[in-house]
């Protein structure tokens, strides 16, 4: 997972001239900034370029993102009318630009692709915030004082996200990733009423589409059991819990993704050795995808994730 592409001179350069949606809709654009990390690292796989709020737009809140304040929803759902008011997307023709871009990008690349989208809460959380938020406030408001209007909009993000990433395998891609980024501000029991069962039914939804499914989160370290009772091939947490603590709680044979702390990115050569190699050791070697527990930081040094890349290729198990 490299998100942000900023931390790369080449993508930089590409935004002097292109706002990221546009970027984002425009897939020869789209296919470049993919292709920009992939010789330069040497990674195993490719993420698409896109992001996880794209689909907003066409189910009618807006969408911007402003220098500095990261994602904003300019109107944001907060009331079963705006909840009602919500507009069923047709993934082909309003995000047609994925699919085009993935299809691009297939005739480049040897590696596989991996598409993706936004998990139900951490969409949800967008859509009700307005954007980035610290607390959650208006979202959890939302789940304890008007549970109907919370489970109506969690369902018609489950209803076009099943339809969207169908869309993405239907064009090439050959993984999907979910990402649930913020669902780790909830308690466990919360997780386990309020949006467990919506995971689980875009996991479910998505049984038959033929590619491996992997189920991102952070902050989940305490309630992996249930996060791994949503679903998905492979689950894929942060650095809050080691590789061989989470395995024992999964079961050996539950495929894992992760999980360096980005951070350990910036510290000396010797000191990210020491966390990949740890991380590297407990997962035991056997499905395990090595990967950031979560995106890549602003001004992380290139030359520290091409070392990590390489740490990863030369590692052998004892
Ligand atoms: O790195 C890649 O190119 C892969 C594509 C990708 C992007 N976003 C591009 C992007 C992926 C997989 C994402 C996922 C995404 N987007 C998530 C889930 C993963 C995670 O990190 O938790 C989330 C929560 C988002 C929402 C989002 N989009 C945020 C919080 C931001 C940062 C806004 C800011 O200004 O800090 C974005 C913008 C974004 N998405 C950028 C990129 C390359 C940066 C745009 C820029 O400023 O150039």
């Amino acid at each position: 997972m490299r998100q942000a592409g900023r931390y790369m001179r080449v993508y930089r350069d590409l935004k002097e001239k292109h706002t990221f949606l546009e970027m984002c809709k425009t897939p020869e654009l789209a296919c470049e900034v993919t292709l920009q990390p992939l010789d330069v690292l040497g990674v195993d796989a490719a993420i698409i370029f896109a992001d996880i709020l794209l689909p907003l737009e066409p189910m009618g809140t807006g969408l911007e993102f402003s220098a500095g304040d990261g994602p904003v929803i300019p109107r944001p759902v907060r009331d079963r009318k705006a909840v009602q008011k919500l507009l069923p997307v047709n993934a082909e023709e309003q995000l047609g630009f994925v699919a085009d871009a993935i299809r691009l990008v297939r005739r480049e690349i040897n590696i596989p692709l991996v598409g993706f989208a936004g998990a139900p809460f951490t969409l949800c959380s967008y859509m009700v915030e307005g954007g980035k938020s610290r607390e959650f406030k208006t979202t959890k408001l939302m789940m304890y004082e008007a549970t109907d209007v919370w489970e109506l909009l969690m369902d018609k993000v489950c209803t076009m996200l099943v339809d969207y990433l169908k869309m993405q395998v239907a064009a090439g891609a050959q993984a999907l990733q979910i990402f649930d980024s913020w669902v780790g501000c909830l308690s466990p029991s919360d997780y386990e009423k309020y949006v467990l069962p919506y995971s689980k039914r875009v996991f479910d939804g998505l049984k038959d589409v033929g590619v491996p499914v992997i189920n991102f989160s952070t902050g989940t370290s305490t309630m992996l059991d249930l996060v791994q009772k949503a679903g998905g091939d492979v689950l894929s947490f942060d650095w809050r819990i080691q590789m061989d603590s989470a395995r024992t709680l999964l079961g050996k044979e539950q495929p894992v993704q992760g999980n360096l702390d980005p951070v350990t990115l910036f510290a000396p050569i010797p000191v990210i050795r020491e966390g990949v190699y740890d991380i590297l050791k407990r997962a035991g070697g056997r499905g395990h995808i090595f990967n950031l527990g979560h995106g890549i930081l602003q001004h992380t040094p290139v030359e520290h994730v091409k070392a990590v890349v390489e740490m990863v290729h030369e590692y052998q198990h004892e």
